[in-house]
C-alpha cells in the first residue's frame, strides 16, 4: 500500500490551511486543516471518483446530451473523469460546477491526476479545466461544455435544470451550515454516493440551505 505522503503545504488566503497528500492510488487530494477533511477518500482518489460519481452516476445516463450539476469543484477531479469519459464515448456534457473557494494555482500546480504520464488527462487538467473562465461556459472537448461558478452553495439560485447532480461538497457533520435539518442530512448522503433524478435539484438546493 502506498503511503500517505504530504506533498505541499499552504496557508490559504481564505483563512484555511491546505494540504496536498497523495492518496494510495497514487493520486492527489487536499486535506483541510479547520474541517479535519480530506477532499477524497485517502484510499485512492480517482478510484474514488470513478466508482462513486463516474460509474453510479454518469454511466447510468442513457441520454447522449446531459447536463450535470456539481457541487464542489474543488481540484477539479470530477470534471476530469467527466470530461475523458463524455469525450471517449462521445456522449454530450454541459456540466456547471459551483465552488465556494477556489483552489489557487499554486496548489493546482502540486495536484496529480495524471500530469507525470503526460497523457490527455493531465494536459486537460492543468490546462483547460483550471485555467477556463469562471463564470462563463467554455469548451474543454467538443462533447464537453465547462461553466465554473464562484458562489455559495446556501446563497446561490438555481435556475437551470441538469439530469445528474454531484453532490461533492463536505459532509453535513463537518458542514452544518449546508444541512439544516435531518432531512438535508439523508439527502446528502445519497448525493455523496452519487443519485441522478432529473429536475430534483430544488428539493436538494432547498433542503441543504
Ligand atoms: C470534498 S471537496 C470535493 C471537491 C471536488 N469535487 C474534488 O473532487 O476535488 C468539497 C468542495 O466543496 C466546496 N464547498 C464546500 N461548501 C460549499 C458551499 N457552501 N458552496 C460551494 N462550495 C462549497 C469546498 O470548497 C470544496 O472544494
Amino acid at each position: 500500500m502506498a503511503q500517505k505522503k504530504t506533498i505541499f503545504s499552504l496557508e490559504k488566503g481564505y483563512g484555511m490551511k491546505l494540504t496536498v497528500k497523495k492518496t494510495d492510488d497514487g493520486s492527489s487530494t487536499i486535506f483541510r486543516e479547520d474541517l479535519k477533511e480530506h477532499y477524497h477518500s485517502t484510499f485512492g482518489a480517482i478510484q474514488e471518483a470513478r466508482h462513486v460519481y463516474i460509474q453510479a452516476g454518469f454511466q447510468q445516463l442513457e441520454s447522449h446530451q446531459n447536463r450535470i450539476l456539481e457541487v464542489g469543484f474543488g481540484t477539479g477531479l470530477n470534471a476530469l473523469l467527466t470530461c475523458e469519459v463524455a469525450t471517449l464515448q462521445k456522449k454530450k456534457v454541459v456540466y456547471h460546477s459551483i465552488e465556494k473557494h477556489p483552489l489557487k494555482e499554486k496548489i493546482v500546480a502540486q495536484l496529480d491526476f495524471g500530469r507525470e504520464r503526460k497523457d490527455l488527462l493531465g494536459k486537460l487538467h492543468e490546462e483547460k479545466l483550471h485555467k477556463a473562465e469562471w463564470g462563463k461556459e467554455t469548451e474543454i472537448t467538443s462533447y464537453f461544455v465547462l461553466k465554473k461558478i464562484q458562489t455559495d452553495l446556501c446563497t446561490y439560485e438555481l435556475e437551470e435544470q441538469y439530469d445528474l447532480v454531484y453532490y461533492d461538497a463536505f459532509s453535513p457533520d463537518k458542514q452544518p451550515q449546508t444541512a439544516g435539518n435531518v432531512d438535508s442530512r439523508h439527502f446528502t448522503k445519497s448525493c455523496h454516493k452519487s443519485f441522478y433524478r432529473r429536475n430534483s435539484y430544488h428539493l436538494f438546493y432547498q433542503r441543504n440551505c
